[in-house]
């Protein structure tokens, strides 16, 4: 019982700790990039031959056309008719609001309002992605 309300606070503390992280402002680069990816993990993995969740793996994201790489993923049409190459530039503006780039794009999230928070997590996706 003491080992289940141990571990129940440590996922809480975990959970909470991007936003009072980002909320510091704290570090650059692909370190603060990887807090930030926190938000992206509940549907997306990174690693070579990930598996698909909710949103497709993102190895080899960059150079990629939009809802062509990942095997096994269904992507929407909206994204496989984009036409986007994901380069810092196009992701840069897909993270900032999805649906303003891709309307119907099938990807829930609200977006990343600040720039410095999508430099860092594209930093860190071409640390690990490729
Ligand atoms: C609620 C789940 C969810 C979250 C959170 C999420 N995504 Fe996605 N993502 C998706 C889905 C679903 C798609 C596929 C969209 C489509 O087919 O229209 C996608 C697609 C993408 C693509 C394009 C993939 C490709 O092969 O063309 C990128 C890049 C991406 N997401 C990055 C991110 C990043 C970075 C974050 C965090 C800042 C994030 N996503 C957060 C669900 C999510």
């Amino acid at each position: 019982m003491k080992t289940l309300i141990a571990a129940a606070t440590l996922s809480i503390a975990t959970a909470a700790l991007p936003a009072s992280v980002l909320a510091q402002g704290a570090g650059q680069g692909v370190a603060a990039g990887e807090k930030v990816f926190r938000r992206c993990t509940a549907c997306h993995t990174v690693d070579e031959g990930g598996k698909n969740k909710v949103g497709p793996n993102l190895w080899g994201i960059f150079g990629s056309t939009a809802g062509m790489r990942a095997t096994g993923y269904k992507y929407s049409d909206a994204l496989k008719s984009s036409g986007i190459v994901w380069d810092a530039t196009t992701m840069s503006k897909y993270l900032e609001n999805p649906r303003k780039m891709v309307p119907k794009t099938r990807m829930a999230f609200p977006g990343l309002k600040k720039i410095g928070q999508r430099n860092n997590v594209i930093a860190y996706l071409k640390s690990v992605t490729q």
